[in-house]
């Protein structure tokens, strides 16, 4: 069984073939940063554009690497959101329109719930081991953080999320201040290796540990206020430091805010998702933190953490195997998670 999986709700046009026990056979992500860098954030109208221009060889090249193509394929699965909504109807409607042409059932998939459940996906070396349920999941991307609680495929309810930027913006904005480029997540996740943590003093936001919900705009406040102090670090030393400091405070709140929910939820399981699960202190940091309090820490390779198809592709397995599937006529995308406000989401 042989599901497509397309996904286009950012900067990131991705096809991908994932068969039933999550073996993934192709996975293509086509990136658009050149197109964004230049503004320092995404510009919706030409995050669909580029992903209007890039949907069909991605498609082609991800069907490339099976025998028969479309022909093999049993379904597909397409994401429907969160996300920008532009970019979100050239997946949707490429989705609708392969599944019209080869005849096979489509599905459309949430990407954050497609994120929680990409530790399952099987691309060989580096791969998780697979978590049972339930198990509780620290999602941290550009657009979103947030922990949840995840009882089985189906049944994920948000435990607590950021009242204000996401991690990875919080990440692209210091990168920003400091004067990295965007997106600047991977590029401080670099230049930390070498930095002091404790070089530059930062709060700590909502460090209280009885709440789940974060806030990392005070954080971005301070580096801010830090840089008109200090200028930009001059010298390598002083940017590694500041890196490693940005980073730090960052991590330590998310991996302490994870590890916390499976103590106060009696799960001693954490798995990691998102483009910020791919950041080397916050893995450590977890994997710290999860050695002390008896969690074991699932760390999915970095093509499963960033954005991808595979995971789409997993998630649309996931919906056929409970019997759904949607009407080609009615699926349509949502910028916001219709089901997170009553604290679930679905694949
Ligand atoms: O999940 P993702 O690929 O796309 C969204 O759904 O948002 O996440 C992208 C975000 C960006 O903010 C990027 O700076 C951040 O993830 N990111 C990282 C790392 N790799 C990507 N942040 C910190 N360290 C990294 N290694
Ligand atoms: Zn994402």
């Amino acid at each position: 069984m042989l599901v497509l999986g397309i996904e286009s709700s950012c900067d990131e046009t991705a096809a991908a073939v994932v068969d039933e026990h999550g073996h993934v056979l192709s996975d293509v992500v086509s990136s658009q940063l050149a197109v964004h860098a230049p503004y320092g954030g995404i510009v919706p109208e030409l995050a669909a554009r580029a992903h209007l221009e890039s949907i069909v060889p991605v498609v082609r090249g991800a069907l490339a690497a099976v025998p028969d193509g479309l022909r093999a394929i049993d379904a597909i699965a397409v994401t429907r959101g969160p996300g920008l909504v532009g970019a979100l109807l050239v997946g949707i409607e490429t989705g609708k329109t392969l599944a019209w042409a080869a005849g096979v059932p489509l599905v459309g998939v949430d990407h954050l719930a497609a994120h929680l459940l990409a530790v399952f996906l099987r691309r060989g070396e580096g791969d998780a081991p697979r978590p049972t349920f339930p198990f509780v999941g620290l999602l941290a991307s550009g657009g979103h953080t947030a922990i949840y609680e995840v009882r089985s495929p189906t049944e994920i309810t948000l435990l607590g999320q950021t009242r204000d930027d996401a991690a990875g913006e919080t990440f692209d904005k210091a990168g920003k201040l400091l004067g990295l480029g965007y997106p600047a997540g991977p590029k401080i996740d670099r230049l930390a290796q070498h930095g002091n943590r404790r070089a530059v003093v930062l709060p700590r936001p909502m460090a209280n540990r009885r709440s789940p919900d974060f806030s990392f705009s005070g954080l971005k406040t301070a580096i801010a206020r830090h840089v008109e102090q200090h200028g930009v670090p001059e010298n390598d030393a002083a940017m590694a430091d500041a890196c490693a400091s940005v980073q730090h405070a960052i991590v330590e709140t998310l991996a302490d805010k994870a590890i916390d929910a499976c103590g106060r939820h009696g799960i001693p399981r954490l798995v990691l998702a998102g483009g910020v699960a791919a950041n080397r202190g916050l893995r450590a940091r977890a994997r710290e933190l999860g050695e002390k309090h008896g969690v074991e820490v699932f760390v999915p390779p970095i093509a499963s953490c960033t954005d991808n198809a595979a995971m789409i592709a997993w998630a649309g397995h996931v919906r056929l195997a409970h019997g759904d599937r949607d009407d080609p006529a009615a699926l349509a995308p949502y910028a916001k998670s219709p089901d997170l406000k009553r604290g679930k989401i679905r694949a």
